[in-house]
């Protein structure tokens, strides 16, 4: 449970930063009104300039962390949805799309017993990481500004109410479901060691990806990433 937001104007990533409080054992949120050095995944940068919301959430859950990031993912569509956004999906199981564009990125990492989930959020900007991927903001797609702080401050008050739920059991596979982009769809599953062509067909009780692959059998994805074959 996140009882404190900790507000910097500049760091090189909060995902560092977060490191530092590691110590203390208290569940934190760490954010940043711009970042120098931020970090997507698998070594990409997070271009992070002012008017974007980057946050990373100071864990020590109780569960499988492969629940985190999707948690976090379906906060992100909870809160932007008390905001009035429809056509949210997630990408499983980092990315949240707003009209099929990516409007979030998640990343999360172990460091010692914590878990660290970095959340960044599209809000006003409209500069994004990597020019050829399809991204959009909250200001686009809105056409009109947000408070970022205010944000920030639902983000943490959504986010811990799903998380007390999934320390306590409740967990709510079945609602995440409702927005993954793909399901019934040809798509290709991507990790470090294969590739594996399929459809997916569920998220199961552990929040693993339930593939069937193209010779029919099932298989289980804890990490991973889903590319649609076809749009
Ligand atoms: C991705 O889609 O590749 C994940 C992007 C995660 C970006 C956030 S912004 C807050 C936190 N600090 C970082 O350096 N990265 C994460």
């Amino acid at each position: 449970m996140i009882k404190q937001i900790i507000r910097f104007k500049e760091v090189a990533s909060t995902q560092d930063t977060a490191k530092r409080f590691v110590d203390q054992k208290n569940e934190l949120a760490i954010s940043s009104l711009r970042q120098k050095r931020g970090r997507g995944r698998h070594g990409r940068t997070w271009f992070s300039p002012s008017g974007g919301l980057y946050v990373s959430l100071l864990l020590f859950p109780e569960v499988r962390v492969n629940s985190i990031p999707l948690l976090a993912s379906l906060t992100i569509i909870k809160l932007l949805e008390d905001y009035g956004f429809s056509h949210l999906l997630i990408q499983w199981p980092n990315d949240v799309l707003l009209d099929r564009k990516k409007v979030s990125g998640i990343i999360c990492e172990r460091y010692r017993n914590a878990v660290i989930c970095g959340i960044g959020l599209n809000i006003n900007n409209n500069r994004f990481s990597r020019k050829l991927e399809k991204a959009t903001s909250l200001r686009i797609a809105a056409g009109k500004t947000f408070d970022v702080d205010e944000i920030l401050n639902h983000l943490v008050g959504k986010f811990n109410p799903l998380y007390t739920e999934l320390q306590s059991d409740g967990i709510k596979v079945k609602e995440v479901l409702n927005y993954i982009d793909g399901i019934g769809e040809s798509v290709e599953v991507i990790t470090s060691k294969k590739i594996v062509k399929g459809t997916v067909y569920d998220i199961d009780g552990d929040w693993a990806l339930m593939l069937r692959d193209e010779s029919g059998m099932i298989k289980k994805f804890y990490y991973g990433d889903v590319r649609r074959l076809r749009w």
